[in-house]
């Protein structure tokens, strides 16, 4: 593997591979790895001849008030899962090289980024789309992989990609959750043991919420009154948002459709936790997507 700091490396090495008839598999990264980025790796070395994993905190990405400068980082151990892996080029760009002086081109994807996390996030996903077409014309991967887990991040990301017709197929890949059901974020680190136990309580109301509608509930209403009972039971936990919405556009249901996405947000500690699931039926039946457990240690 080799690690580069500079988009001119990033672009030899891919422009190297292309010459040679190979493709490339992209995985867009803030780090501090765990088995959801690891699984996006894994999809990647499945299927193409080099895979380009990005390691940056974007800080476009982050409010004022956010996480930015707490964020975990952990470069050392971050390098040797990429190797572990068989990533073969780890980018890792200095802020300067990602927004030199006088950048001032953002991309803006209009309605996908208002609601749900764009609502308590302004500027948020600007700051992902900016980064993520950046990267996708300095990586010119035919195929990048982002996690289910962000849901909204990966609706906004395909409606970019469409939309300015970049030529890269973008994979959704399962999310990845702990064996308690906490699905998996680098963000977990925040959690103090209290706040951990706590936070089962995400995976325990979108699930009770995916039963009632496996015994035949139809009202998202109804729905998402199950899906803020249960989360009521954790007062500690703050609710930011618990929706029920179509999983492309992003908009309020009032009926259980295919491709249906229960997606809630809260703060437990000092974290902010997102996590979902997705409905969608086989003829009458009804289909679940609430992700991959891990095996555990
Ligand atoms: P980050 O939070 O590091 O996530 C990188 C990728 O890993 C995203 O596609 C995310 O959806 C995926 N991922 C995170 N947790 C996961 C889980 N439990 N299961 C499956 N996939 C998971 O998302 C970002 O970084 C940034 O916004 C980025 C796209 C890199 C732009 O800066």
């Amino acid at each position: 593997m080799i690690i580069v700091e500079t988009i001119v490396d990033v672009r030899v090495a891919c422009d190297d591979v292309r010459a040679r008839g190979g493709t490339v598999g992209f995985v867009p990264t803030m780090g501090y790895f765990h088995e959801g980025h690891r699984s996006l790796m894994r999809a990647a070395r499945a299927a193409h001849d080099a895979v380009v994993v990005s390691l940056f905190v974007n800080p476009a990405q982050f409010g004022p008030t956010e996480d930015l400068d707490a964020y975990p980082r952990d470069l050392d151990t971050d390098t040797a899962v990429a190797i572990a892996e068989g990533v073969d080029v780890l980018f890792m760009p200095q802020v300067p090289e990602m927004y030199p002086e006088g950048a001032r081109t953002t991309v803006h994807v209009a309605e996908l980024t208002e609601r749900l996390c764009g609502a308590s996030r302004p500027g948020h996903f600007d700051g992902v789309t900016t980064v993520v077409a950046k990267l996708f014309s300095i990586v010119g991967p035919c195929t990048a992989y982002f996690g289910r887990k962000d849901a909204q991040q990966l609706a906004v990301v395909r409606r970019m990609t469409a939309d300015l017709d970049l030529p890269v197929a973008v994979v959704g890949c399962p999310l990845i959750r702990d064996p308690d059901g906490v699905a998996m974020s680098s963000r977990n680190s925040y959690l103090s043991s209290d706040d951990r136990r706590r936070a089962s309580v995400l995976i325990r109301a979108l699930r009770a919420a995916a039963d009632a509608v496996i015994s035949g509930e139809r009202g998202a209403q109804a729905v998402r009154e199950l899906l803020t009972g249960v989360l009521a039971t954790e007062p500690a936990v703050r609710v930011d948002y618990a929706e029920i919405v179509d999983a492309a556009r992003l908009q309020p249901v009032e009926r259980i459709e295919p491709d249906t996405l229960i997606a809630l947000a809260a703060y437990v500690g000092n974290a902010r936790l997102i996590d979902n699931i997705t409905i969608s039926f086989d003829g009458d039946r009804v289909q679940v997507d609430a992700g991959l457990h891990t095996a555990g240690k």
